[in-house]
Order: C-alpha cells, then sequence, then structure tokens
C-alpha cells in the first residue's frame, strides 16, 4: 500500500463501532499512571520464526549474564553457541503443537520471551507435563514487569489449553530467579541435575497451578478465548451503542480483523477491561471500548496508539474513525488531537481524522 487515503468515507462510516470512552486524566486509582505508562510500553504476543535471531542473541547475553558470573570459558561458549541459534529456535517455533514461544517486546525491540514445552513431564510428578522451559528478561528491563507479563501470558495459553500446572527447574543459586518464582507463588517440588562440562549442578523443581489468580494489567494480543469477553464489553457501554442496522456489518468486520489484525486488549486481574482495534483495509479505527466500571482511568489513551500503529505499518498516513457528537468519547479525541473534518450523512455521526 501506497500510504495515504484508502477506502470511501461513506464506506468508513458503516464500518466504524467506535464506542464510549473514557479520558485518562481522572484517574481515581493509586498508582493508575504508573501502571499506564509502563503498560504502554510492553507489548506481548506469539514469537515466529521472524523472531528467532533475536531470541538467540537475547538468550545468548541473558544466559552468560546470569551463569558465566566468573568470566567465560570453552564449555560454556560451546553451549550458548551451540544452544541458542536462529536455526535452531526457529525449528522450535515451528513445532506449535509441541511449543509455544511468547515474546515481549517494547518499543519494537525484544526485551524478554517465555518458552513452554507441553510435552515435557516433570521429574518429580510426571503428571505435570508442561514445563516453562525458558524465561529470559533482558538485564536492562528487569523489576519492570516483563518476567509476570510473561507468565501470565503463559498462564492464560496454558488455562486454554486446559493445562492444571506447569513446572520449572532453576540453579540453586539463581538467586533472583527463586525469589521471583517464589514472588509470583511456585512451590519446590524437588530437585533435579543439569550437567555441563562434568560439573553437575542442583537445579530446584517449582511448579504452581494455572489457575492461580493474576494480578497484574497488561496490554497484549487477544486471542480467540478473549472473543465472548470483547462483545461483552462491546455491548455494555453505555454511548455509542451498536445501532441494530448496523450489527452484521461490524460482526462481518469483527470476524475479519479476528483472522487477519489486532485486536489489542488490556487486561487485569485475568479480565480483559477494554479493547482497541483497526481496520487495516481502509484506515479507521475500528474500536476503542472500555468496560464501563474501569472508565476514566487511562485505559483507551494507553490503547489507541497501538491500533493507531497497526494502520501506520499497513501504509496509512492518517487514521479516520466516528463517533456520536455530544459524548465523553467527542470530548476524548478532542483533547487527543483528532480533527473534527465534519458529520456522517446516514446519522450525524462526527468524522476525525489524525495524522499518524
Ligand atoms: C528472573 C527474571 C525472569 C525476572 O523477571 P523480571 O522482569 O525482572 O521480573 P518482574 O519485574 O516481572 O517481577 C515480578 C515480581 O517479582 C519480584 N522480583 C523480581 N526479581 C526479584 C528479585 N531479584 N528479588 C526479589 N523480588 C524480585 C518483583 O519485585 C515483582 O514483584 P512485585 O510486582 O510484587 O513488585 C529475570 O530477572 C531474568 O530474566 N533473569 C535472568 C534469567 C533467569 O534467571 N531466568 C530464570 C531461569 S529459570
Amino acid at each position: 500500500m501506497g500510504g495515504g487515503r484508502l477506502g470511501r468515507r461513506d464506506e468508513i462510516a458503516q464500518n466504524s463501532i467506535l464506542g464510549d470512552d473514557p479520558l485518562g486524566h481522572r484517574s481515581k486509582m493509586p498508582g493508575a499512571n504508573r501502571g499506564w505508562q509502563w503498560m504502554t510500553e510492553l507489548i506481548y504476543g506469539e514469537a515466529t520464526a521472524e523472531d528467532a535471531a533475536n531470541l538467540a542473541a537475547l538468550s545468548t547475553q541473558v544466559w552468560l549474564h546470569t551463569y558465566a558470573t566468573a568470566g567465560v570459558r570453552n564449555a560454556f561458549s560451546n553451549y550458548v553457541l551451540s544452544e541458542f541459534t536462529a536455526e535452531k529456535l526457529s525449528t522450535d517455533i515451528a513445532e506449535k503443537n509441541r511449543r509455544l514461544f511468547i515474546k515481549c517486546e517494547k518499543s519494537q525491540h525484544l526485551v524478554g520471551y517465555l518458552r513452554l514445552d507441553f510435552e515435557s513431564p516433570s521429574p518429580s510428578d510426571p503428571k505435570v507435563k508442561t514445563e516453562i522451559a525458558t524465561l529470559y528478561v533482558q538485564e536492562h528491563h528487569t523489576r519492570q514487569g516483563v518476567g509476570r507479563g510473561l507468565l501470565e501470558q503463559a498462564t492464560l495459553a496454558c488455562r486454554t489449553r486446559n493445562v492444571p500446572d506447569f513446572w520449572l527447574s532453576v540453579n540453586h543459586e539463581n538467586h533472583n530467579a527463586i525469589r521471583f518464582y517464589d514472588r509470583l507463588g511456585f512451590k519446590r517440588d524437588g530437585s533435579m541435575y543439569f550437567e555441563l562440562d562434568g560439573e553437575k549442578h542442583e537445579n530446584f523443581i517449582l511448579r504452581r497451578s494455572t489457575n492461580q489468580p493474576a494480578s497484574s494489567r497488561m496490554i497484549r494480543k487477544a486471542t480467540t478465548a478473549d472473543r465472548p469477553r470483547i462483545s461483552e464489553i462491546r455491548n455494555a457501554v453505555r454511548e455509542n451503542k451498536l445501532s441494530p442496522g448496523s450489527v452484521s456489518t461490524v460482526a462481518d468486520t469483527a470476524l475479519w480483523i479476528y483472522d487477519n489484525g489486532t485486536f489489542w486488549v488490556w487486561e487485569e486481574d485475568g479480565a480483559v477491561q477494554g479493547f482497541a482495534v483497526a481496520d487495516t483495509r481502509d484506515g479507521t479505527i475500528f474500536g476503542l471500548f472500555v468496560h464501563p466500571d474501569h472508565e476514566g482511568r487511562g485505559i483507551a489513551r494507553a490503547l489507541l496508539p497501538l491500533a493507531c500503529g497497526d494502520l501506520k505499518r499497513a501504509g496509512f498516513t492518517f487514521a479516520t474513525l466516528n463517533t456520536g457528537p455530544g459524548t465523553r468519547a467527542e470530548r476524548f479525541y478532542r483533547a487527543d488531537g483528532w480533527t473534527d473534518t465534519g458529520r456522517r450523512d446516514a446519522d450525524g455521526e462526527i468524522i476525525f481524522e489524525k495524522a499518524l
């Protein structure tokens, strides 16, 4: 796509389900602004073969930083250079039935990832078959919630697959990781040994249920498991309700986006509370909704740039949307720098545009 306007304006208007939305200024919750700041930056998603080289480089860096604390020797170099190759990782990524790689990016840079192996029984209890085989956060980005966010993504993925528990092993001297897992509710379940260069290293085996309630907030890409909740939020709004005439068009567009695009969702305490979504066929923001119980906390303000980013990546130089006049959504978009370009003929909704 060349960039610029695609799609006629009447088509754009018909497809939009833009709705009810709060401004983020009126934060009623302590710490909400801090949460908003880091959440706008951390994006979680499934890693693909295109990420393999970055995963290999990050793994090498984190592994050496964690374990080669006395310096580098041949055994370490041989291990990382043979274990963490883009080729090996892309082969592993391709085995989707057996593994899942979840990445975390910040400003389009990889900052951490987690690997789940679904066919790796715990030596302490073979009934527990799913292992968190890797969880690496680049040192510059530790203690910022990346590890917690990756674990919560993994928990969600396991629940979707009806996996009740997962396990992992951690070097008994890796005190930072042990404290981290302890903080996140993992319990000791025996030991196993990792051999390198003829030396045996004790690893603690830890395990946790995947039903443990999540307790943080994050922005992530929706999975198919989120569909009912996304519909619930769409139908719960007080303004910009869906008109009966537009239900089927909106449903068709939503289906297309589920298959081809991205619903960005805000998850909090294990439940999705808002979403933003762009239609990359016509340059519109197709929806931006926050559950009424969570309005006024900056959720829309945090989500909208991600949907706009999708449009920019698809080649658009500006985004379009429409919304009902006199709504909080109108005030939100004006405050967010959107330009009022006129009214939609059919129902007088305001058509807004913003440069990307
Ligand atoms: C262990 C590791 C994954 C933690 O990731 P992280 O992004 O720094 O962790 P988070 O910021 O998400 O921390 C989540 C919670 O754990 C706590 N935590 C994290 N590291 C901690 C530490 N070193 N000591 C005490 N608590 C710690 C945090 O305070 C936070 O709790 P809070 O939200 O209640 O404040 C990361 O340090 C890492 O990649 N280390 C090197 C590789 C490694 O050892 N991986 C594990 C191999 S099994």
